[in-house]
């Protein structure tokens, strides 16, 4: 069969709002051009995040009405426990109730003022947490990650060479870990192969320098590496996974995203000494080491959650509906990240609307327009979020001006794909009307969550 199909039946509905184009005129106003600022009864289609947005499942829901909310060990920490176990290998997980709250107690460990910690691409909170911390965060795409237009099967990879350079540079002593993110959110929620994460072990444990893998999409990372990669055909996603982790010595984990659940996360880590002191700032900041901040029957459903997303016929639908988008933008000539990625479609604006400079945020113009159309919100991912002036007053654009429409799991239909591409071939036909954007107040640190927009 050609076609795919949602593995599932609905069983609950949520209705969506339908809104008119004046209305959403008011509303985008009002949120200061920032889809961030937004009230979601004003969305028809929501795909700014993929992150906690996820439909779960009848046995999810089953699970969370038996929860055992025991303060200290639940039966649900330790289900939970093995099931992350299970898949990862490590010794120890620790219980967070988000991605970011496991990165700021692992760059309170190991981070600090004068070390420098690489990624393939470090998402915006991670980012934010390790400088936060004082340290520096070092992007290292590999070139095929940097080129929108260029298809290749793992462009998610880290550069080796350039994690090499970086080593000698500075010094193996101020570089406490090496992380890769699994897939490269910032860079197009593409793949790493399982090649890219075994070299990388090896280079760094030349250098003693544990490897910790962002790991938020790890199934859809496995999922790519079973359909693009030599010699994991006939693996299961579960062997797959266990595989790219058994070259980790850690992990951060959003359960948000590939536990299939609308929160938790945890810190994993084969190391003792790591572990003990982020144990210790997990009872001070988030709670006891059983559930680290989250009802005990949010574990339940991660526990399940993290079952199904190792399913094949879930990956398949996922990966298809996610390029379904893609190919029916392509059709129309809407320049796109290729190929599509694990958790949605990257349109790329420097191409979209080549007469805004970066300067004047090409991607939050798109954005809005978008939502203007059809009441679809998506999020810029270009110079909004990693754009700054230097102390010259020079601009630094971003890598690349992006805009993600990502795609929550398992809770849009086809024809919710079609309706999306529809509203975007819209806005690209008249694409010559777009307008550059300023920043009018922005905070000083994530500022694109909370940024105030304008015309210019
Ligand atoms: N790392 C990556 C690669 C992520 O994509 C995210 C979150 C985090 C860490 C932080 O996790 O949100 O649970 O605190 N990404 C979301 C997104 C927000 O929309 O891509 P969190």
């Amino acid at each position: 069969m050609k076609s795919f199909i949602e593995p599932f039946k609905i069983k609950a509905i949520e209705e969506i709002p339908i809104t008119t184009r004046q209305e959403r005129e008011e509303y985008l106003k009002k949120a200061n051009f920032n889809p961030f600022s937004l009230r979601s009864e004003h969305i028809t289609i929501d795909l700014l995040t993929d992150s906690g947005t996820t439909a779960m499942s009848s046995k999810q829901w089953a699970a969370i009405m038996d929860g055992d909310e025991s303060y200290a060990g639940s039966r649900n920490w330790f289900e939970f426990e093995e099931t992350i176990r299970d898949i990862t290998g490590f010794k120890h997980i620790i219980p967070t109730h988000q991605g970011r709250a496991a990165e700021k107690i692992l760059f309170s460990v190991i981070g600090g003022v004068g070390k420098i910690i690489p990624n393939n691409t470090h998402f915006d909170t991670t980012r934010g947490n390790l400088e936060f911390s004082g340290a520096i965060a070092i992007d290292l795409p590999s070139a095929e990650g940097k080129d929108p237009a260029l298809r290749a099967d793992f462009k998610g990879n880290i550069d080796l060479i350039g994690l090499e350079k970086l080593i000698q540079e500075k010094g193996k002593e101020n570089i406490p870990i090496a992380m890769i993110t699994i897939t490269n959110n910032s860079g197009g929620g593409q793949p790493v192969s399982m090649e890219n994460i075994r070299k990388a072990k090896e280079l760094l444990n030349k250098y003693d320098i544990p490897l910790y893998l962002d790991s938020c999409r790890f199934a859809e990372n496995a999922y790519f590496i079973k359909q693009r990669e030599k010699g994991y055909e006939n693996k299961t996603i579960k062997e797959i996974a266990r595989e790219m982790f058994s070259y980790a010595d850690g992990a951060t984990m959003s359960s948000k995203k590939d536990g299939l659940s609308n929160t938790g996360g945890y810190i994993a880590t084969n190391d003792d000494k790591v572990a003990e002191k982020a144990k210790t700032i997990l009872i001070v900041t988030e709670g006891f080491i059983t559930y680290g901040g989250l009802a005990r029957r949010d574990l339940a459903a991660l526990s399940q959650g993290f079952r199904e997303v190792l399913n094949e016929n879930y990956l398949e639908y996922r990966v298809g509906q996610v390029r379904y988008l893609g190919d029916l933008l392509l059709e129309a000539g809407v320049p796109i990240l290729e190929p599509t990625g694990g958790h949605g479609v990257y349109l790329d604006a420097k191409r979209f609307a080549p007469h805004i400079s970066p300067e004047f945020f090409p991607g939050q113009a798109i954005s809005c327009e978008i939502y203007l159309e059809g009441g679809v919100r998506a999020c810029e991912i270009g110079s909004v979020m990693f754009g700054s002036y230097d102390e010259n007053g020079q601009f630094n654009p971003a890598l690349m001006e992006l805009v993600r429409l990502a795609i929550p799991r398992r809770v849009y239909t086809k024809s919710h794909i079609e309706f999306i591409a529809e509203s975007i071939i819209n806005v690209y036909k008249r694409r010559e009307s777009l307008r550059p954007m300023k920043i009018t107040w922005q905070a000083e640190f994530l500022r694109h969550f909370t940024a105030k927009f304008d015309y210019v």
